[in-house]
């Protein structure tokens, strides 16, 4: 059944698939500023990994920057803040003690669980006292999950 000529990439092929669904979502991005983008690395992690959430074209002249657990900016939902000119972090309530905000804005997040799979929201205060957002995503599995989703009998695409 196998072609000889079939490329080398098995043990990856059969949840692959499953994994293509959302990576990474950028729902906002103003026209002026140039492509600020988020990526979480690795866009799935295995549940107690590590996740960076890096921030793309930050833009030079930004006063601070928040986090937040969410879609959208909600206080009671903010992670942990930075602001530039005195290197200062602020948690808030929704920090777990498993995030570092890096002064790129960059975020760390350490030992993720399956409940860490939601959108994170980065709100960025220029100091012109424009505001900028980037929302993104990563997704969480659990190692015994895709060790589960690789059967010998698996159809090729
Ligand atoms: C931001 O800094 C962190 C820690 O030094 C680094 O791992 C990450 O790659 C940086 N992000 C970008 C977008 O350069
Ligand atoms: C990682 O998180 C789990 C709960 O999700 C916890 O049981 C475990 O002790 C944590 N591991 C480390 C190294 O912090």
């Amino acid at each position: 059944m196998e072609p000889p000529s079939a490329p080398p990439r098995r043990g990856h092929v059969p949840w692959q698939g499953l994994l293509l669904t959302v990576s990474l979502v950028t729902l906002w991005n103003p026209p002026a500023t140039a492509q600020l983008t988020m990526e979480s690395v690795p866009p799935n992690a295995v549940e107690g990994k590590d996740v960076l959430l890096l921030v793309h074209n930050l833009p030079q002249d930004a006063f601070g920057y928040n986090w937040y657990r969410g879609d959208k900016v909600d206080s009671s939902y903010r992670i942990v803040g930075y602001v530039t000119n005195t290197v200062e972090q602020r948690l808030g309530p929704a920090y777990s003690g498993r995030e570092t905000i890096h002064p790129n804005a960059t975020l760390l997040f350490q030992n993720v669980s399956l409940k860490d799979a939601v959108y994170y929201t980065l709100l960025i205060v220029h100091r012109s006292l424009k505001n900028d957002l980037v929302t993104g995503q990563f997704h969480v599995y659990q190692l015994s999950h895709l060790q589960a989703l690789q059967p010998e009998n698996s159809a090729g695409p």
